[in-house]
């Protein structure tokens, strides 16, 4: 879970590469470093801590005369996030430099076949490990491509890796195997890096490299091949059509707030080309030619499965599938009873979740048939589900998921609507209040997000002391609930607790008393009389309350948070930001690192 980034071309590298770090910060950032060649000799910049120190380092140096080097930004797998754990690492003999994102895992076992032969090792890293295997692989092979090939085959578990040599300025050997890795093309200069948005200000042709491969790259060249045999691969070069001012925060004190701001084009966004506004037809092409499943099986993390979670209401309700919702880590080692009748959706926003992409390996090996529902193009579960449907919420920085969630729940309504309608099970009525109600959210949420961040402002002055905290909600605010306590723990590090309102009478109401308020979700719907009834429990154990509610309810509450009501399961749409905005302004006034919490990071490419 690190950003790496590699840079051959006609530029200073070490800006363009810490620039690239920039971007690629919400990887990891608990220490970064570059490496490259200058005067002939091969220098290594690293510091602890977020890439600022990297930063004031660099500029004590020389370094312009540079035109290729690599650079990491580290999340700590292997070793405490200090110094000499950072990336890049060198071999024994200093002629080597390599950064590695992912976890080599019978590192233990190499370290130990290396000290035998005399190598001896600075840090406690699986990377200082593979780097003096590439240099032990040399004195076997006849090239520093052989020898990263020979090193590769010997080592087992993730990674996406750059390599130099100070015997070969301006080439770079990149290889990936479960870690993300995408080369860039420019014009007498190239790229390599975990993400496009390192590079984007450069070029906007992109190669996605699969597991197994491995390119070389020069300044005017670049050739991808097997990482075992070395065979030539021929690969298709994709242009990106997004831009850096889309990853960019444009004016918002944080990408949170930004992304959270972006939500009604989101869901516009995901409408647009699959609603057709006269016919209210839902038109999934991503499908086209399939049949609905038998059994769904939803399969993701954190926020992802929230949305899994609210997406089963639908799906069950409006196409009458069987859906189970799984936490992936869980489900990958499960005794899983899949077949070829069974249809596995895996949700993820980066695409590259190691949870969610090995219990989706797993189901696709049993037979089942995968679709993928996530955010980033070209990603790991885009390429290798069955078929993939893209939530087009553009690029998500802050490690906070937010505007994923909001893309998730759009295509997960499309979804119900589209198996509902092709098995006959969805009424005409449902129908056309779905999509005539759906199309008018981005208008009620761009109209209500100025007055939803004032109340959220309000409140969060008033409870941001607070040590604890739980969220109720039934029914399809259930997973919302789940989602505001996850939102609120990750950023603010607040302890909280989402839990389904009519469980809290089974444990979780001795908790309550002055010092631990509760959230709750108190809509205008079926439940709304046992959600009150919950409330009143809450109550008189003194518990302070916080009601989301709709006009015209009457709530018992200390604090009353009324939105517009819509109809029926869109409601969560207004509900969403609420919530999200509630955690933002709390971890803000606390003067949390909003984007980037500690211990966290974007993508989670490790179990
Ligand atoms: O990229 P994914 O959707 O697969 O990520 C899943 C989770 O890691 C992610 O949602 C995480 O829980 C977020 N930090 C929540 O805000």
């Amino acid at each position: 879970m690190c950003g790496i980034i590699g840079y051959s071309g006609h530029r200073p590298a070490v800006p363009v590469l810490v620039e690239g770090l920039r971007r690629l910060e919400y990887r990891g950032y608990d220490s970064a470093g570059v490496a490259y060649i200058e005067n002939n000799e091969l220098t290594l910049l690293r510091a602890e801590g977020k890439l600022s120190a990297l930063e004031s380092k660099v500029a004590g140096c020389s370094h312009h005369m540079a035109t290729s080097g690599i650079g990491h930004t580290r999340w700590a797998t292997h070793g405490v996030p200090v110094e000499r754990n950072a990336h890049p690492h060198r071999d024994n003999s200093g002629e080597l430099a390599l950064i590695h994102n992912g976890i080599i895992e019978n590192y233990q076992e190499q370290r130990q076949w290396l000290s035998e032969r005399g190598y001896t090792f600075a840090s406690e890293t699986d990377t200082e490990v593979l780097v003096n295997l590439i240099a032990e692989g040399r004195k076997h092979t006849e090239t520093l491509q052989k020898a990263l090939s020979w090193a590769l085959e010997r080592v087992e578990g993730a990674y996406a890796i750059a390599l130099m040599s100070i015997h070969e300025p301006g080439t770079i050997y990149a290889a990936r195997q479960a870690s993300p890795l995408v080369f860039g093309k420019g014009i007498g200069e190239n790229f390599v890096a975990s993400d496009i948005p390192a590079f984007l200000p450069y070029t906007r042709e992109v190669v996605f490299l699969e597991d197994g491969e491995m390119v070389t790259l020069t300044p005017s060249s670049w050739e991808v091949c097997d990482a075992r045999t070395l065979a030539p691969i021929e690969k298709e070069v994709h242009t990106i059509t997004w831009d850096v001012q889309a990853a960019q925060k444009g004016g918002y004190k944080h990408f949170m707030l930004k992304e959270i701001s972006e939500q009604p084009k989101v869901v516009a966004d995901c409408l647009t080309g699959r609603v057709d506004a006269a016919s209210k037809a839902v038109t999934l092409s991503e499908l086209e030619g399939t049949t609905p499943p038998k059994r769904l099986h939803i399969l993701a993390c954190g926020t992802s499965y929230h949305a899994g979670l609210w997406g089963m209401n639908l799906i069950e309700s409006w196409a009458r599938i069987p859906v189970r919702v799984e936490i992936a880590s869980e489900f990958r080692y499960r005794d899983l009873l899949l077949d070829e009748d069974d249809v596995v959706l895996a949700i993820s926003q980066s695409g590259e979740t190691a949870d969610t992409l090995a219990g989706m390996r797993r189901a696709k090996e049993m037979g089942a048939t995968v679709i993928g529902l996530c955010n980033v193009v070209g990603s790991s579960v885009s390429r290798e589900a069955d078929h993939v449907i893209y939530t087009q919420a553009g690029p998500e920085i802050s490690v906070a998921s937010t505007k994923a969630l909001c893309s998730q729940m759009t295509l997960l309504l499309l979804l119900a609507l589209h198996w509902g309608r092709q098995k006959g099970t969805l009424s005409a009525e449902v129908e056309e209040r779905a999509v005539t109600g759906v199309m008018g959210i981005p208008g009620i949420l761009e109209a209500e997000l100025p007055r939803m961040r004032e109340r959220a402002q309000e409140l969060s002055r008033k409870y941001s002391a607070s040590r604890s905290f739980m969220f109720l909600g039934r029914g399809l605010q259930f997973p919302l609930a789940l989602e505001g306590a996850l939102k609120l723990k990750e950023i603010s590090y607040i302890h909280a607790e989402g839990y389904a309102s009519g469980e809290m009478k089974h444990g979780p109401i001795a908790l309550i008393d002055k010092e631990f308020p509760t959230f709750a979700l108190a809509l205008h719907d079926d439940l709304f009389p046992k959600v009150k009834s919950n409330l009143e429990e809450v109550q008189a154990r003194d518990g302070r309350i916080i009601a989301l509610t709709h006009p015209g309810l009457d709530i018992a509450a200390e604090d009353v948070w009324v939105i517009p009501e819509v109809w029926g399961p869109l409601n969560t749409f207004l509900v969403l930001p609420c919530l999200q905005l509630f955690s933002y302004e709390v971890a803000d006034y606390l003067g949390k690192d909003v984007d980037q919490p500690r211990n966290l990071a974007k993508s989670v490419t490790v179990e």
